[in-house]
């Protein structure tokens, strides 16, 4: 891992320049790595797959430098999809080889990169190919998560309340689509509703365990004087809390 760790210090060196946000994504690979490791271990995978999680957390992101580069922003909306972007990277020249020679998990790696960002991954994708993806997801979900309890991502409008569509999703335990975004407070019911798409028992271990959505939601409850909005959080909370009971438990 140690060389991998270095190609990728090498390859975020000189994106310093560009500023504070540069130093926010590669904490945040950092973190998302190690949890995918942890992930990893948890299912018990042997080591070669271990390594490889790993390396999917360390260049899940890896668009985000060019496209901050080109664009200022990290909104794939505004801009391109990083995603995609990470892909295409790692493709030209072979980049890749760079992080792992072992070429069995090619795929899966630029898999993971590719679609770590989308709503859903693609139906044909091999049962190896799956795993790594939903690794990646769920550590990227889990760190996005762990953002909003220190603070870092607040809640976007105390007057506007989540629209019905984004509140039928999640009381439903579906994943909202970011297509569906019309009031401020959509955007935060959104990354609530990540819980309906991680996939590992882990996961769901890890949230619960650190409070990660507990202490969002209750700090939104207390912040927010629209009335309407405080009981639609504390229906989401009781909807949460069931959910991740129900998935530790199956
Ligand atoms: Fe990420």
């Amino acid at each position: 891992m140690e060389t991998a760790i270095k190609e990728f210090i090498n390859y975020t060196e000189p994106y310093k320049k560009y500023g504070e946000k540069i130093d926010l994504k590669i904490k945040h690979t950092m973190r998302v790595k190690d949890i995918c490791e942890r992930i990893a271990k948890s299912l018990n995978l042997p080591k070669e797959e271990i390594k490889v999680a790993t390396i999917c957390g360390l260049l899940h992101d890896i668009g985000r430098f060019e496209q901050w580069k080109k664009y200022q922003t990290y909104s794939d909306k505004d801009s391109i999809d990083h995603g995609n972007l990470g892909y295409k990277i790692l493709k030209e020249n072979n980049y890749l080889s760079k992080y792992t020679d072992n070429r069995e998990y090619e795929s899966s790696i630029l898999k993971a990169v590719k679609y770590h960002n989308k709503f859903r991954v693609p139906k044909n994708m091999t049962k190896k190919e799956k795993r790594f993806s939903n690794i990646t997801r769920d550590a990227d979900k889990i760190d996005i998560l762990y953002l909003y309890q220190i603070g870092v991502f607040l809640v976007d409008d105390e007057n506007s309340k989540i629209s019905n569509e984004v509140y039928q999703s999640l009381l439903n335990n579906k994943l909202v689509n970011k297509k569906d975004i019309k009031t401020k407070a959509d955007r935060t019911a959104i990354r609530l509703g990540f819980i309906f798409d991680i996939n590992c028992k882990y996961s769901f271990q890890y949230i619960k365990e650190n409070h990660l959505l507990e202490d969002t939601i209750e700090k939104q409850i207390k912040q927010t004087t629209n009335k309407e909005l405080k009981n639609q959080l504390k229906e989401i909370q009781i909807v949460i809390d069931n959910y991740i009971e129900e998935m530790l438990t199956c």
